[in-house]
Formats: C-alpha cells, structure tokens, sequence
C-alpha cells in the first residue's frame, strides 16, 4: 500500500488558492516538501494529517482516505508541528507518558522508555522539560509522536530554530526512523538540509510543485557549475555561449550556470566588462537546491525561460 498518494489536492483559504492540486505519491522514503514561507507547505501537511479539510481533491495514507476514513488515517500517522508541544513544568519522560497513556499504548513504560532511547534523552529523561535545550526539546517531541509505532510520520519544519550541530542530530534520527522502514514526510524551507537528507523533494512556489525528484537529480537540471556575480550595469548583448542566466538571487547579484565553469569565469568576466558592467565579484561553485528552485521560479515567472531581454528589462526596471 502506498504510504502517501495525493489526487488534485487543493486548498483555497477565500480567494488564495494555498496548495494548488497536488498529486504526489511518497513511498518508504524521506520526503521533502520544500519552499519558501508561504508557499503551502503547512497547509499540505495539516490536509494530509485530517487535520484541514481539502477545498477540493483527494488523499489516501496508507489506503484510507483522509476525509472518510480520517480515524483509520489517524490511526497510521504521527504529526510534530512546527511550535512547540511539549510540557517544560514535567520531565521529558512524564510527557512521552501522557502521549502513551493518550493512545492506550499496552505496557506504557516499555514503550515510553524505548522512545526516549531511541532519541537520546534516556539520561535526561527524569529531568525537568524546562532545562532542555531546544533540540533536546524538539527530540523529546519526535518521542511522542513515535510512542503508538506510526507508519508515517509528518514533520512541520522540525529544525527551525536550532543550532547547527542540533539540525544535524535531528536528521541522523530521521535518517535512522526511515531506514526502520517509516515514510517521513518533512517540510522544511533549509533547501541545503534537504538536499543532504530527503531521498526526493517537491518543490512549492506559491501553492503549486514546480519539481519532484531526488536532489541530485534536480541538482542535474541547472548544469555542472554554477557562477555567480556581484554586477552593476546593463549588459547590451546576449551572454557569451555556453553560459545561461538562472535569475537573480537578490539586487546585483546574478546566478549563472554552465557546464565548465572554469573556463567560463574569465568569459563572462570580460564580456561583462565589455559590456560596460561593472563587476565587482565572481565565482564558482557546485548547484544547489537554491539554484533549482531559483531557475524554477524564474522561469514560471517569465513563462518562456529566462533571456537575456528579460534580464535587460529587469536591470532597467531597477534603475
Ligand atoms: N488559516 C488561514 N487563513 C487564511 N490564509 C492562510 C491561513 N493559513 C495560511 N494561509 C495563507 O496560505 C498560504 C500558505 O500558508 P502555509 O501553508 O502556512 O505556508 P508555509 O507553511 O509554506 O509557510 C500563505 O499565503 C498564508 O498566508
Ligand atoms: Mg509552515
């Protein structure tokens, strides 16, 4: 049975269409639905969870349909929003032991220890909530939420917030659920964090996938370079060959990509001179998701791909 599959799912709040249909199918895997704040991703989960009523459109999780069978799908699924659900007046285990006691989990201490182990609080599990860190705090959630064994398991931005070295604590546990065979399906807007750990990602802009893939795969579509550069001016021609416009990250600063980005610095550097643009910095460098996602929108933007009129236009617009 397919873990996740949804059919036009769609969500308007009045006038805004939030998630705009949406087919995906997510098996055992990591799934990553990534974009920018705004763009649905909260909506999605929460429809998928039973939590929101679609507008329009349908999901099944693991089989049973999210509106007609919304206890079932209850049944199958774990959800951690992004705030924060967990009590800082008890211990860490106290909590997990509500949530057991909540589902009618049988022998509630086992489960409720194992959960605790397995997220690393065993040794700080009598301890006040209050003294947690907050990625012991956020690890102390994804306790809860595995404490009735879900097979799927709904994250909402579960590292917003948190230290560097807690984020990557946090998708070593994902990582470890998934490969025990639970299908993960995690929203986050840290495109890198989703490149190193999803197994495939959806891109949303605005309510609507622009891509499925694995990362690499995305990765692959904007070329095997990319070049960035900090610019003042307008350019008058088209760009030196082998080079395309991605889009502008912010004012000034443009993303190239190209396939020997080596070679193609200086090019672009003494074409933009010749251009009469100054430049004030370029580099190299490998794509990420950010690029995906910048071509992606640009491109939506423009309806035909980005050119170099296009660019010209958007130079002048800014002054
Ligand atoms: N309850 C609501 N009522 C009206 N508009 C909403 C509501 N919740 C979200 N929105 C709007 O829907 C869009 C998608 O929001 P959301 O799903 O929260 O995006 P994300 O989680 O990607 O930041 C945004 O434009 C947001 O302002
Ligand atoms: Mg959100």
């Amino acid at each position: 049975m397919t873990p996740i599959e949804t059919l036009g799912l769609t969500k308007y709040y009045g006038d805004l269409c939030a998630v705009d249909h949406l087919d995906l199918s997510v098996g055992n895997e990591i799934f990553g639905l990534l974009g920018p704040n705004g763009s649905g991703k909260t909506t999605t989960v929460l429809m998928l969870t039973t939590l929101l009523q679609p507008t329009e459109g349908s999901a099944r999780i693991c089989g049973y349909d999210i509106c007609r069978q919304a206890r079932e799908v209850r049944k199958q699924i774990s959800y951690v929003p992004q705030e924060m659900a967990v009590d800082i007046k008890l211990t860490g285990r106290e909590n997990v032991a509500l949530f057991a006691k909540l589902y009618g989990i049988p022998r509630r201490d086992e489960a409720v220890g194992r959960v605790l182990e397995m997220m690393d609080l065993s040794e700080r599990a009598d301890d006040l909530v209050r003294t947690y860190s907050g990625g012991m705090r956020r690890r102390l959630e994804l306790a809860q939420a595995l404490v009735h064994e879900p097979k799927v398991l709904f994250l909402d931005e579960p590292t917003i917030g948190l230290d560097v070295a807690a984020r990557r604590k946090i998708w070593d546990h994902i990582r470890t659920l998934r490969s025990r065979g639970m299908t993960i399906f995690v929203t986050t807007h840290y495109m890198d964090e989703a490149d190193h750990s999803c197994d495939r990602v959806a891109i949303l802009d605005r309510g609507l996938v622009i891509a499925v893939d694995s990362p690499a795969a995305l990765r692959a579509r904007v070329g095997n370079d990319i070049i960035s550069a900090r610019v003042r001016g307008v350019p008058r021609d088209s760009f030196p060959e082998g080079i395309t416009l991605l889009g502008e990250r912010e004012p000034g600063e443009m993303v190239f990509s190209t396939d020997h980005g080596s070679e193609k610095v200086p090019v672009l550097f003494h074409w933009l001179e010749s251009q009469g643009v100054a430049v004030q910095s370029l580099s190299v460098r490998e794509p990420t998701l950010d690029d995906v996602f910048l071509s992606l929108v640009t491109a939506r933007e423009d309806g035909y791909g980005f050119d170099d009129h296009k660019f010209r236009m958007m130079l002048r617009r800014r002054g």
